[in-house]
């Protein structure tokens, strides 16, 4: 595996590969590290339809709302290089945050408001906007055929493929489903700041999902508001930050009286000062 540091460096490395393999398709999976099964199932998929993989490790401050957040985000890129090499991924791009942001943070922001507003960007204010900066960044240096995103930031797949198509970019964006632990929990980084005890609590959640999604799957005149009684019911112990249902296209929120056909349940909670989201998708 190639690692690159440095923009100039991916930017050469991009088109010296294009000119020597005009056929071969380029995948990409950016991350911010710290890479569990999740991550190596979305790299999978990336080799499944790709002839070369390209993994980004940066962890993008300025998607970060809140500053403790960000300097408790875990880092272990020994590992991950590791992990990455046994995957046998090609090139790994693992810029400094001053390589990407040494002339200062951008003052250009690329926003979809009725999408951002909603869910993980109403009480995020920034996080998107610094999402979509960094991949449209990273779309331009990497400049992959192909590029895959996990469901378990439904919000952030459905933005970035609405910016790849709105900004013209000859990109596929492929979706990977959401990785779980046999008991049900999440894959996510964030899961190694959590407790025992915490773990443990953490487990209500895909349980309220998986019985919210049973509920409708067996009456589907289940309206919104009944589906979010489920939830709050059984996160009762928990700080919840929202629990919800939403148009799976538009990331509409259902009012409570509404039935759906097509619907992603998503919720956020803090468990241990530790912020986890986690969603099951009906249709
Ligand atoms: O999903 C993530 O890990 C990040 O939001 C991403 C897409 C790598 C952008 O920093």
């Amino acid at each position: 595996m190639l690692t690159i540091t440095t923009i100039e460096e991916i930017k050469k490395w991009r088109n010296d590969f294009q000119e020597k393999h005009p056929r071969k398709k380029i995948g990409f999976v950016p991350t911010m590290g710290f890479l569990h099964r999740g991550h190596l199932s979305l790299i999978q998929k990336a080799k499944e339809t790709a002839d070369i993989v390209v993994v980004s490790i940066f962890v993008n401050p300025i998607q970060f709302n809140d500053k403790k957040d960000f300097e408790a985000y875990p880092i272990d890129l020994q590992n991950d290089k590791a992990l990455l090499s046994d995957l046998k991924v090609d090139i790994l791009f693992a810029p400094s945050k001053d390589e990407i942001y040494g002339s200062g943070n951008p003052e250009i922001i690329i926003d979809y408001p009725s999408y951002t507003n909603v869910m993980c960007g109403k009480n995020r204010p920034g996080h998107f906007q610094g999402v979509l900066y960094i991949v449209h960044n990273l779309f331009q240096y990497v400049r992959p055929h192909s590029a895959v995103f996990g469901l378990k930031d439904y919000q952030q797949y459905l933005l970035i493929k609405k910016m790849t198509e709105e900004l013209a970019f000859d990109i596929d964006i492929i979706a990977a489903d959401l990785m779980r632990e046999e008991n049900g929990l999440a894959l996510s980084s964030r899961n190694a700041r959590l407790s025992k005890e915490g773990i443990e609590k953490a487990l209500q959640i895909s349980k309220a999902l998986f019985l919210a999604k049973e509920v409708w799957e067996n009456n589907k005149n289940t309206t919104a508001g009944e589906i979010k009684t489920i939830l709050f019911e059984k996160m009762k112990n928990l700080e919840i930050e929202y629990a919800s249902v939403y148009n799976s296209e538009i990331l509409q929120e259902f009012n409570e009286e509404e039935t759906f056909h097509r619907a992603v349940i998503a919720v956020a909670v803090y468990i241990e000062n530790v912020r986890l989201i986690d969603n099951v998708i009906l249709e």
